[in-house]
């Protein structure tokens, strides 16, 4: 076995004990170990760090601060190394910071444990590092850069500011697969209201716009049915060239307010760690206003083969803030949102959703006007809670609505001939099995038929395929659509006319 074989399996054994039995025995035999049975026992260093970051209370963590900090001058290189990668993990404290600049400005302190040396500065440094690596250690300059950002000026995205310079440019709508006609259907009606942009092409689960006006993201976010939105930057390798161009920095400058920082996601590549860094330290190289950053960057930029866009992060999602109630199965909004308009509007509509949940169907189709009355039933007390609560908290609460937590086969409520819609989400029985599914989707074909008025509409994603549709109910359309990761008709039914 190598060194590195043995420091490794000594690691994952120490690594399964206690805070307690690795301070009590472990760091106690450490420190009364020669030298050479220290460097070989390195990886408890490791150990403590992990384990006391994951496990330790406030007061186990100051215990063993100093003994990580004292062995930060081991006459050993490697256990320093160990100590200077530990030490950030328990969360910095005051002198931290200080011990390791020390250490970096040591004249025996050599490249490679500065580079180690930077790396924990990059976690804990602050405006001390920061004047002593300017120009010097580009890596830990931008982290810590990001860090005194994040924490001094947080940043938000400006929904309200309009970009002026929109020629070339090109904006993905992305969303489930299957629903893109549906969103598409949705922009033309906004094109038609309000102008500023013009559809280039629709493919699966893609919309591809260009704005033909000065445009706010607020116009965007205006749009209900699409996912996420995705700015395209340019396409080829050198990604950071591609976000440092001066069009993805009038992007960046114009949607911004606060420190411009931004996250990178390889699709599909996984996390691409080596790639990332170098884009990042380019990047800062090129336009060093321009700070990438694990945590709460307000942008995503997303490498999608050769093609580089940006996407903001908005959390929550402003079109669907209302959500402040979820349940474990709730529906995917913009999904819930393409099911409101697939459905299309009917006069004074009353609408039933069987199976309501925290009640985003009931909330997407009122968002949409005209609504007169609202039903909805669950078997879950707490759910009806929520959607309660979510409708007000849409603004919504001024129209007329009854929530019943029952079967849906018992809700009286709604007499035959009384509803114009029913929309619903039903369970799939993936995740909690349900019994007789198949008898449930029948009965909400039956259910449906009977309380529906003539003319009035029934849409749900159907999983199974039903041998008995009621002969009231003639099928209008269906899609496949991805529910996330498995494909499912949306089917839409219309009460025959009397
Ligand atoms: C997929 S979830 C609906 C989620 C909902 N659209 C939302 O966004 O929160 C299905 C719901 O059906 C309810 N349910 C299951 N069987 C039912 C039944 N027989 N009658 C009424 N509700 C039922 C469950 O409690 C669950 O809340």
């Amino acid at each position: 076995m190598t060194s590195a074989e043995k420091t490794k399996e000594l690691y994952n054994q120490l690594r399964r004990l206690s805070c307690e039995e690795l301070w009590e025995d472990e760091v106690q035999r450490f420190n009364a170990a020669t030298e050479r049975e220290r460097a070989d026992r390195v990886a408890l260093v490791r150990a403590v760090g992990v384990v006391f970051s994951e496990q330790g209370s406030d007061a186990q963590k100051e215990l063993v601060r100093p003994w990580l900090r004292a062995l930060l001058n081991d006459p050993c290189e490697k256990i320093r190394r160990y100590a200077m990668a530990a030490l950030p993990k328990i969360g910095a404290a005051d002198g931290d910071e200080g011990e390791l600049l020390a250490l970096l400005q040591k004249e025996t302190t050599g490249d490679r444990e500065k580079k180690f040396l930077g790396e924990s500065l990059e976690k804990i440094g602050g405006a001390a590092t920061l004047r002593e690596v300017s120009g010097l250690f580009a890596r830990t300059e931008q982290k810590v850069k990001a860090a005194i950002a994040r924490s001094e000026q947080p940043s938000t995205i400006r929904l309200d500011r309009e970009l002026a310079q929109v020629s070339q440019l090109r904006i993905h709508l992305r969303g489930r697969a299957g629903l893109e006609f549906t969103v598409r259907a949705e922009v033309d009606e906004a094109i038609l209201r309000r102008g500023k942009f013009r559809v280039i092409s629709t493919r699966s689960g893609l919309v591809v716009l260009a704005p033909t006006a000065p445009f706010s993201l607020g116009d965007l976010f205006a749009l209900r049915c699409f996912g996420t939105i995705g700015f395209v930057l340019g396409s080829g390798a050198d990604v950071a060239e591609i976000i440092t161009s001066p069009s993805s920095l009038r992007l960046f400058e114009t949607f911004t307010e606060g420190s411009i920082r931004y996250r990178i996601e390889y699709i599909g590549k996984g996390h691409q760690r080596a790639a990332v860094r170098d884009v990042a330290l380019r990047a800062f190289a090129l336009c060093p206003k321009i700070l990438n950053d694990s945590q709460q960057a307000p942008w995503m930029v997303e490498v999608r083969g050769d093609s580089v866009e940006l996407r903001p992060r908005i959390t929550p999602d402003p079109r669907f803030a209302y959500r402040q109630h979820d349940v474990p199965a709730a529906s995917h909004p913009p999904l819930a949102a393409c099911m409101a308009r697939l459905a299309g509007p009917m006069e004074g509509e009353i609408v039933w959703d069987p199976f309501c949940g925290s009640g985003v169907e009931l909330v997407e189709r009122a968002m949409l006007g005209g609504v007169a009355e609202l039903h909805g039933t669950d078997l879950s007390e707490e759910a009806l809670g929520f959607a309660q609560a979510n409708l007000t908290d849409a603004g919504l609460a001024n129209i007329p609505a009854k929530f019943e937590c029952c079967d849906f086969r018992a809700y009286s409520a709604l007499r035959a001939n009384s509803a114009t819609l029913v929309i619903s989400n039903p369970p799939m029985g993936r995740r909690v099995p349900i019994p007789n599914i198949r008898g449930l989707y029948q009965d909400l074909l039956e259910h449906s038929a009977r309380v529906l008025k003539p003319g009035g509409r029934l849409i749900f994603p159907n999983p199974l395929k039903l041998d008995r549709i009621p002969k009231s109910l003639r099928l209008i359309s269906s899609q496949l659509v991805d529910l996330g990761g498995f494909d499912c008709r949306l089917e839409l039914y219309r009460k025959n006319s009397a």
